[in-house]
């Protein structure tokens, strides 16, 4: 059983592994209608309504899966990074489960479960790789040479892509999520109208950086006076997300060709976007890197991703002592938090 409570989903799978490897059943709720008249994610309302809903889930998953608790092999859960008030009501819950049924927890990293993702469907991705991780607290590449041997090459120094595109949209006041609304609106406007340059770091870092597309929409906006829904909106939001696209896909393809890799991943929300998924099949097809995305719906945050995860350290660490190391990581998570606050 997966537990995902990291953000704004919480979400609840349970997979099958061996001999079958298969998700058998998955229950998410989304908080986006709770958020989405402030146009961003509000912690104190995530994990309140984590708290409200993650035992109905629980319950839920279990009838559609036809299974009982005690059927449960193996509980995994968010051990972050994300908001510490959302991840603390998965984890209570999580050891809650596993202390009363006496079940083995395993607690997984958030990041490398969406890189996990992918292999939901693909199990037979070959190492070493690299992969972007695109989503609204992250944008970054890694390199891994295994499941547990990772590296990160790039990073970003400020905004994570996601983050932009839902400020963006927050700025026109057109919804929340901003992703999946350029996502729709993309193809009504020209995308080369207007011109945007590909953020580069003053120490030749190969981090990203995105806060420089914020500034420009915002100055295109002023100097155009551009007005939502026109025909000009559309063509300026259509240009930023070709370039951003165009930039994503350009600093994974100067990764690719720096190591020797076999595979190129690409997960996280934004992964579900359709130029995105385009740009980088077209570049990827006629090469003998492999490209792998993950299904729809394991872009967003889920808790099959996080089941799939768990499952594999387990089998690699099967000695982890993992109530000392969960104590361990949230004591670290909460010394920062402290320190931050201060
Ligand atoms: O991975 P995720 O569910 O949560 C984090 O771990 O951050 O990603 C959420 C992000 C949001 O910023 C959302 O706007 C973006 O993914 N997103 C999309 C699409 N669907 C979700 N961005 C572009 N196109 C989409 N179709
Ligand atoms: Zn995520």
């Amino acid at each position: 059983m997966g537990i995902e409570s990291s953000c704004d989903e919480t979400a609840v799978s349970i997979i099958e592994r061996g001999e079958k490897n298969w998700v058998i059943n998955e229950q998410i709720k989304s908080q986006i209608p709770l958020h989405s008249k402030y146009g961003g994610i509000v912690p104190e309302i995530a994990s309140r309504n984590h708290y409200e809903v993650i035992d109905y889930l629980t319950l839920k998953v279990l009838k559609k899966s036809n299974l009982k608790i005690d059927d449960i092999g193996l509980i995994s859960l968010t051990q972050g990074p994300g908001l510490i008030g959302s991840l603390l009501i998965g984890l209570c819950f999580a050891k809650g489960l596993s202390f009363s049924r006496k079940i083995p927890i395993v607690p997984v990293d958030h990041i490398n479960s969406h890189i996990e993702s992918v292999f939901i469907d693909n199990q037979n991705i070959q190492y070493p790789l690299i992969a972007l991780v695109v989503s609204g607290g992250h944008t970054s590449i890694f390199y891994q040479r295994s499941k547990f041997d990772t590296e990160v090459v790039s990073k970003t120094r400020d905004d994570a892509v996601g983050e932009v595109l839902d400020k963006i949209a927050k700025f026109y006041n057109f919804g929340y999520p901003g992703g999946p609304i350029f996502d729709r609106i993309y193809k009504q406007g020209d995308k080369n109208r207007f011109s945007f340059t590909f953020p580069k770091m003053s120490d030749g870092s190969n981090d990203f950086s995105f806060s420089g597309y914020k500034t420009a929409v915002l100055k295109y906006s002023k100097e155009f006076k551009i007005k939502v829904n026109t025909q000009i909106f559309y063509d300026l939001m259509s240009s930023f997300l070709n370039s951003v696209t165009d930039y994503l896909l350009k600093k994974t393809k100067l990764t690719a060709i720096g190591f020797k890799i076999k595979s190129v991943v690409v997960a996280g929300g934004v992964s579900r976007n359709s130029l995105l998924r385009e740009k980088f099949k077209e570049e990827f097809k006629n090469n003998n890197i492999m490209l792998y995305l993950p299904s729809s719906r394991y872009c967003t945050d889920n808790a099959s991703m996080i089941a799939w995860l768990g499952y594999e350290k387990y089998m690699k660490f099967p000695n982890l002592d993992s109530f000392d190391f969960l104590l361990n990581s949230y004591s670290r998570a909460f010394f920062k938090y402290k320190k931050k606050i201060k």
